[in-house]
């Protein structure tokens, strides 16, 4: 199955989705640049949390807020959270032939107790802990600055704004806030493409209730993750969760359920729901001196509020969304013409995710009245969504073209068109056509887009 992870980069590559980041320099530490498709299609997705998040939830989880907080914060933040401290440190070993270096949970046992290193067989040292913290120097003289650290986690920004948010909305618990920003962890292993890479996206949301309903709230959101990804199309089969056992959770979580999905490269880990109960808003209170208890007008009680995050990745979702997708038919689809030899690549992305929308193309390009007319309605819908003008080679290569980026409507203007200003509209996953009236497109396509 590496193959199928294979042709995936490839794709992105070839069509505009993920580049190797500096690759006229030979690339730099395993990072990758979103391409004009790619970034079409992550903010796409980080729109549809940002949706779900904030517009589409009730009571019982009601009230969600957002927050945009700086990568760079006090490194006493870093203190108070426990990410200076081994909590937040991989076990490393390293070949004392070849000198690579490997997590040691990624060794097999056998390796581990002295079996040797993976590559090539030689001595492995002992394990050593090593901090994912990425440092930095603010200041403008690097010997007088200070050190500073880029973020790991983004939820630390809306814990230490926990008081600001509260006073300035005015809210009562239960409340969530949302955040969706950079995170940067100096991984010693980054691998399977953007699947863990040194700087990521995350999107993550802070439920704050009171302690005794933190296990009810634990278990809706971890229905409603599962929930999201599905409703945007991820087979059930290729999804599921795992509980972590206390040994293996992160330093911080009471609860923690892993969200996993079934890459070509195994079951991995896209997202985590953790009930953190007091640990952050205590630990801040300790080192910050500032009391960040809540008064419950109700219960007329102080207390620390828990906290159940749900925090996922947007470029493993990315990923995720891409392989869930990805379909290959062999000979083609099309059955009106004889069967084409080669293989036909289908990304059947849900429509909210799809980077573009709608493609125009003319039926051919040696006909300047179908050209003139095309680049028009190409014209006509750009205010209104992601679109392409294509006009290169046969209609049918156009539209596998297509159908190979999840492009969700082809639109062609064929000699009708030139009679009745009707187009055809063609479904991406059905190929199924029909013909609609230019003056009605906009709203045809924005219904059919919304539905
Ligand atoms: N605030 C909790 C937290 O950060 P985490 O399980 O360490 O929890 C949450 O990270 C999510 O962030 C992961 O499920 C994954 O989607 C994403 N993530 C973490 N490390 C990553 C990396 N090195 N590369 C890409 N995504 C990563």
């Amino acid at each position: 199955m590496q193959d199928l992870t294979a042709k995936i980069i490839s794709l992105c590559k070839r069509r505009g989705f993920i580049f190797p980041s500096s690759e006229i320099y030979g690339g730099f530490g395993s990072g990758y640049d979103f391409g004009p498709l790619g970034t079409e299609m992550k903010n796409n997705i980080k729109l549809a949390w940002w949706d779900e998040m904030t517009k589409k939830q009730d009571p019982p989880a009601g009230g969600i807020v957002g927050l945009d907080a700086a990568i760079l914060m006090s490194p006493r933040v870093w203190q108070a959270s426990g990410h200076l401290t081994a909590g937040f440190a991989d076990e490393l070993v390293e070949c004392k032939g070849c000198h690579k270096r490997f997590k040691k949970d990624e060794l097999t046992p056998h390796q581990r107790t002295g079996g040797g290193c993976p590559e090539c067989g030689g001595k492995l040292t002992e394990p050593r802990k090593f901090n994912l913290m990425m440092k930095t120097s603010v200041g403008p003289v690097e010997e007088e600055a200070a050190t500073a650290y880029l973020r790991a986690e983004t939820c630390q920004g809306i814990y230490v704004n926990f008081e600001n948010i509260l006073n300035s909305m005015r809210l009562k618990i239960p409340f969530g806030v949302a955040q969706i920003g950079k995170a940067f962890r100096n991984e010693i292993t980054p691998k399977d493409f953007i699947f863990r890479t040194r700087e990521f996206e995350q999107m993550e949301m802070q439920w704050f209730c009171r302690p005794k309903e933190a296990i009810k709230y634990f278990d809706f959101w971890k229905k409603e993750r599962v929930e999201w990804y599905l409703s945007l199309g991820i087979k059930k089969e290729n999804l599921r969760i795992k509980e972590v056992p206390a040994e293996e959770r992160a330093h911080y979580a009471k609860q923690q359920i892993d969200i996993e999905y079934k890459f070509p490269f195994g079951w991995k880990e896209i997202e985590g729901v953790h009930n953190r109960g007091d640990f952050d808003l205590s630990n801040h209170s300790k080192y910050s001196e500032k009391d960040l208890r809540y008064f419950d007008e109700e219960t007329k009680e102080k207390y620390f509020p828990y906290i159940i995050e749900t925090s996922g990745g947007a470029d493993r979702s990315f990923l995720a969304f891409i392989c869930d997708a990805y379909q290959e038919i062999k000979g083609g689809r099309t059955k009106t013409t004889e069967a084409v030899k080669e293989v036909e690549t289908l990304l059947k992305l849900d429509k909210r995710i799809a980077p573009i929308k709608v493609a125009v193309l003319p039926l051919v390009r040696n006909k300047p009245e179908l050209v003139k007319k095309a680049k028009e309605v190409y014209q006509l819908l750009k205010p209104h969504f992601v679109c392409q003008y294509d006009e290169l080679g046969s209609i049918g290569r156009r539209y596998r073209r297509q159908d190979e980026i999840a492009t969700v409507f082809c639109l062609t203007c064929d000699f009708q068109t030139l009679e009745d200003d009707t187009l055809t509209v063609r479904y991406r996953d059905t190929m199924k056509q029909e013909r609609v009236k230019i003056s009605d497109l906009v709203n045809v396509l924005k219904e059919k887009l919304q539905n």
